[in-house]
């Protein structure tokens, strides 16, 4: 019993998947990795039902599977929760759950059944905080993923699929996904997990197979997997990076933040970003990494405090998107799918939007050069510039709208988790990136849920809990200990602060 996947092939305009053999016996944990556009969520999608194989064969419980569409899987029961949300934005959360099983009888989907459906899906991903009338609009990023799950879960009975489920979820919240796999698989589902979260899927995965190019290169146990082996067989070679950068020398405030307030940091926040550092930003879900950016970005209003922009000692005000822009302050968001892929444009042009801004002209000729380089850098794996970008794979995306950034050498950068989503191989060139930007004498302000990606790249690491600023630490050498004490500080102890924490953690990614 279970899923057999024989010699399956697809190709786009090169292939994309080459003879791919895979085989997940019910209750098995799967876990699948590769490098950005090795092929993964194409797999996927072929099981779901969203686009065909070319060539192959399925057999689900020995029988013959080649779903005509993602209605026909799910009837099979098979289902994925994909790594592009697809929510419909102006559905409650229980119209967004039950809208691809519950067929309304005469156009009316009962709305009882389905709210209690909604509720017991909620309540077993931890969303008993969810009310099954809210609008997808109005939740978290990280609700929305988790609420995504639920509804893959619920008709996933035979196969249960998910494509990097936790990249927006904190530790906990992947806890809970982990959870449910487990339960899931127990129940007799056949699990395929893929993730760029290598330790997560040895320890929740019963096997493991490499991607690479299209081609399947190896299944072990996880216990017989390390993940430099893994590594290894995604790249097929491995080399130990450095990824310190040299020393960097303290160059002159670039960046300074003071006493800001917004409807979402009710305490006021200050902080500095010198020219030539990248300070990070550390903390759990919900202390207020992402709204410090927004709040310094001008995306939500100011209730206190300023924040300055300063060259050669002399400063401007940044109070609205614009002036941030103008001053030459750079903002990539954490939800990347939002916020700016041009779908339709090719990656030269979805390079370029920043580039394009502000500039009367800007010669195709240098767009094309400093686009090709970028496209280098950060290994964005495209037919070419021309290629439509929403013909990439999602971390390949998330590539681009990062380079939009370091297409000019843009003097203050704030990345909001820019690890998220990509594999490790590109991920050490985006921080090799990010360091070598920090050298030439940009201000990076950075923040990531990854301690490694923090430690590996920052002069200075800014722990948030509860939406205050807990402490400030100084590189090279970090105690990684303290910094997560200081991450859970406006947790402990049960004082007024710790639980408006609390549920912050709760509502807020
Ligand atoms: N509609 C399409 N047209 C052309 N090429 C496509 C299309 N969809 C996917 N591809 C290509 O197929 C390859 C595999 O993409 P896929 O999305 O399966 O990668 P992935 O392993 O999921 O990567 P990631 O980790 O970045 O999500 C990529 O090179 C991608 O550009
Ligand atoms: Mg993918």
């Amino acid at each position: 019993m279970g899923l057999k996947i024989g010699n399956l092939s697809k190709a786009f305009a090169a292939p994309v998947l080459r003879a791919v053999d895979i085989q997940i016996a019910s209750g098995e944990i799967r876990g699948l990795v590769g490098e950005n556009g090795a092929g993964k969520s194409t797999l996927l999608n072929i099981l779901s039902g969203a686009i065909r194989a070319d060539g192959g064969e399925i057999l689900l419980d020995d029988e013959a599977y080649k779903p005509a569409s993602v209605r026909a899987a799910l009837d099979a029961g098979v289902a994925l929760a994909t790594q592009e949300l697809s929510m419909i934005e102006t559905l409650s959360a229980a119209e967004n759950l039950a809208l691809s099983r519950f067929p309304s009888r005469f156009g009316i989907v009962r709305r009882r059944h389905r709210d209690t459906v909604a509720k017991a899906a909620f309540a077993s991903l931890g969303l008993s905080h969810l009310p099954p009338s809210l609008l997808a609009s109005d939740m978290t990023l990280a609700d929305q993923q988790l609420l995504e799950i639920a509804r893959a879960s619920m008709h996933g009975t035979k196969v249960l699929m998910l494509d990097e489920p936790t990249a927006a979820l904190s530790r906990e919240q992947a806890g809970l996904v982990h959870d449910l796999i487990r339960a899931k698989a127990a129940e007799g589902a056949a699990i395929l997990y893929v993730s760029h979260r290598l330790e997560d899927l040895k320890q929740v995965c019963d096997t493991i197979s490499v991607l690479r190019d299209g081609e399947l290169i190896l299944t072990k146990p996880s216990e017989a997997l390390s993940i430099p082996a893994m590594i290894e067989a995604m790249a097929g070679t491995f080399a130990q990076r450095d990824r310190r950068a040299a020393a960097r020398g303290e160059g002159p405030a670039a960046l300074r933040v003071t006493d800001v307030t917004t409807a979402e940091l009710p305490h006021p926040l200050s902080i500095e970003v010198k020219a030539g550092e990248v300070v990070g930003l550390a903390g759990l879900a919900g202390a207020g990494r992402s709204e410090l950016m927004r709040a310094i970005m001008g995306l939500d209003a100011r209730s206190g405090g300023r924040c300055e922009r300063l060259v050669d000692g002399i400063a401007t005000a940044v109070t609205t998107p614009a002036d941030a822009v103008a001053a030459g302050i750079g903002y990539v968001p954490e939800d990347r799918k939002m916020s700016g892929i041009f779908a339709g444009q090719s990656v030269a042009f979805n390079l370029s939007l920043s580039a394009l801004r502000g500039r009367r002209a800007t010669p195709d000729s240098w767009i094309r050069e400093r686009g090709a380089a970028i496209r280098d850098i950060l290994k964005i794996r495209s037919s070419g510039l021309d290629q439509p970008i929403e013909q990439l794979s999602g971390g390949n995306q998330q590539k681009v709208i990062l380079g939009r950034w370091l297409m000019l050498d843009t003097p203050v950068l704030l990345l909001d988790e820019p690890g998220r989503g990509v594999d490790v191989a590109a991920k050490a060139d985006i921080f090799d990136e990010i360091s070598r930007l920090a050298a030439a004498g940009a201000a990076v302000l950075m923040a990531s849920s990854e301690m490694d990606e923090l430690t590996s790249t920052c002069d200075r690491i800014a722990v948030m809990s509860g939406r205050r600023i807990a402490a400030i630490f100084e590189g090279p050498e970090w105690d990684e200990a303290a910094i997560m004490t200081a991450a859970f500080s406006a947790h402990v102890g049960g004082s007024a602060a710790g639980n408006e924490a609390t549920r912050a953690g709760v509502y807020h990614d």
